[in-house]
């Protein structure tokens, strides 16, 4: 059974962190499909995207899209563009229950200009980040569970996230 828990968003909105807690909380495994990508490679994502293109490291989604089917009962952290092209929110429903990890666009803004090198942001001003993620929005918005998290703490998103999923239990036993 396709059972995991499939964490989608915006950059800066903290897949990882919650990921992490939230792995730990249910007994699982984190997966993290950039992981997966950079294991492959031998080399980070700046380094992948500085030396091939993001055409490349797109396709590099891909193929970790196609592995995460043999994944049963872990959380798995997407990149934050891996969602959002046409058939991707389907495939991804398909693995298990996709939630997205929603937010002001301000503050995942914010919180991703701090977390360090993202190669998408390199180069784009504040408005051209804001017509991605407005691109990104559509695709996101078709995942099972939504958490805002604007101004909440990891731990707080984590709680959220459990929250929503054993509603959701109820509501499907
Ligand atoms: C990307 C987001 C990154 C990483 C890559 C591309 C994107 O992951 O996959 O830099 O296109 O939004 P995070 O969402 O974890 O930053």
């Amino acid at each position: 059974m396709a059972d995991n828990v499939i964490l989608v968003g915006f950059m800066g909105a903290g897949k990882s962190s919650v990921g992490r807690l939230l792995a730990r909380r249910l007994g699982r495994c984190l997966v993290e499909t950039d992981d997966m990508i950079t294991g492959r490679e031998g080399r980070s994502i700046p380094e992948i995207f500085a030396a091939e293109g993001e055409a490349y490291f797109r396709a590099a989604e891909d193929a970790a899209l196609g592995l995460l089917a043999r994944k049963h009962g872990e959380v798995i952290a997407t990149g934050g563009g891996l969602p959002c092209r046409e058939g991707r929110p389907e495939a991804l429903r398909a693995l298990g229950t996709v939630v997205w990890l929603s937010g002001d666009f301000g503050a995942l803004y914010r919180r991703a200009l701090r977390a360090g090198e993202r190669p998408m942001l390199a180069g784009r001003s504040r408005d051209d980040v804001l017509a991605l993620y407005r691109a990104r929005e559509p695709f996101y918005r078709q995942a099972d569970l939504t958490v805002d998290t604007t101004s909440l703490g990891t731990d707080q998103v984590a709680a959220h996230v459990l929250a929503a999923l054993r509603s959701r239990e109820r509501q499907r036993a």
